[in-house]
């Protein structure tokens, strides 16, 4: 099968689409036929060697898929050759066949196409956990979102929709606030001037946001913890822009604001019932339309290095997949 491999870390265009052996699948792991493969921020940091999770060489990126499965490992019973699936496989999945454990598995809805479904669940599973279990976001409460024009970006404010905020969304350009208001924002920031905290403020009376979805990082996290509202939550859910702000815990007190860290990863292992309801919940939303993942580009396998590249350069907007 061919495959974007990674044999040692360097960055994203070192790695090349190699023919290399098919998977066999093991007690327990079936192998998928890859359809499509969402592109996310950890493909960038994992062949870096900058992810906190770093597989053996030689190893494909590739968090989340969709396809068909076409092998059955012994022990296997809830999945046979044919079922379409999604599957969260860590890594792997930017490659023509990939091996999944069977508890990664969900069956492909009906109402999903391969690519709708390779785009699915990284973002929207991180954000309903985020704003509903972690953020407990409630109808009326207002939810800044920044990064808002990328791919966990999107899904929070279709989310916040559907759970009935009102939502600002921040982000660095025209053009991704343009896919920000198609998606139903209420508000819009720029904050491409370093400008956040005073235009979230301006928004809000003086008051500030209720919770803040943050997969930023650096100086912006920092200017959410300066236009969070009185018992308001400020949700940690990644770095994209590289450093991790150090906060002085006096800004929490003052607001009486909780600071809340979402690891979606470990809340599937760790919460696989809660988990699983919320799927049930988030494909019911995309099968009424309420949900619609943005693929705004569809890459080659042979393209992936470019793919992935989009999203560290930071020129990707919305979900961006690759199709096999
Ligand atoms: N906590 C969890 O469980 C979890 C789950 C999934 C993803 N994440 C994290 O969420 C973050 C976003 O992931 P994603 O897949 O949505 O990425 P993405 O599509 O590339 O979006 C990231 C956004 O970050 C902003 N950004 C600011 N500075 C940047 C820089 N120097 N380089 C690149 N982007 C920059 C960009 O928006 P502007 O240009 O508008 O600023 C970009 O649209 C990542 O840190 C990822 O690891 C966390």
């Amino acid at each position: 099968m061919k495959a974007y491999v990674c044999r040692e870390f360097g960055p994203v265009d070192s790695h090349k689409v190699e023919e290399i052996e098919d998977p066999r699948a093991e007690a327990g792991q079936v192998i998928v036929d890859v359809k499509a493969a969402g592109v996310s921020f950890p493909d960038v940091l994992i062949v870096q060697g900058k992810y906190q999770f770093q597989p053996p060489f030689p190893f494909s990126p590739g968090g989340e898929i969709a396809g068909i499965i076409s092998e059955v490992g012994e022990g296997v019973v809830d999945w046979k050759i044919g079922d379409r699936v999604i599957a969260m496989t860590g890594n792997g999945g930017i490659a023509e066949k990939v091996l999944a454990f069977e508890m990664t598995l969900m069956p492909l809805p009906d109402s999903m196409d391969f690519k709708d479904g390779a785009a699915f669940p990284l973002n929207y599973g991180t954000t309903y956990y985020a704003l509903k279990q972690r953020g407990q976001l409630q109808a009326g409460e207002t939810l800044l979102v920044t990064g808002a024009g990328g791919g966990v970006g999107t899904t929070a404010i279709e989310i916040g929709k559907a759970m009935g905020a009102r939502v600002i969304a921040a982000a660095s350009s025209d053009e991704k606030l343009e896919i920000a208001k198609n998606l139903g924002a209420d508000e819009i920031i720029n904050y491409s001037d370093g400008e956040l905290k005073e235009k979230v403020k301006a928004l809000t009376g003086g008051l500030g946001a209720d919770v803040i979805y943050d997969p930023i990082g650096g100086d912006i996290f920092m200017q959410c913890m300066r236009c969070i509202n009185w018992k308001g939550r400020v949700l940690v859910i990644g770095f994209a822009s590289g450093p991790i702000p150090e906060v002085p815990t006096n800004l929490a007190l003052l607001k009486g604001c909780s600071i809340v860290g979402v690891f979606w990863g470990r809340f599937t292992g760790a919460e696989p019932e809660e988990n699983s309801q919320n799927f049930d919940e988030l494909f019911a939303l995309h099968a009424e339309g309420k949900l619609k993942p943005q693929i705004t580009k569809s890459y080659s396998l042979d393209d992936a290095a470019e793919a992935i590249a989009s999203l560290e350069n930071r020129k990707a907007t919305g979900k961006v997949v690759i199709e096999m």
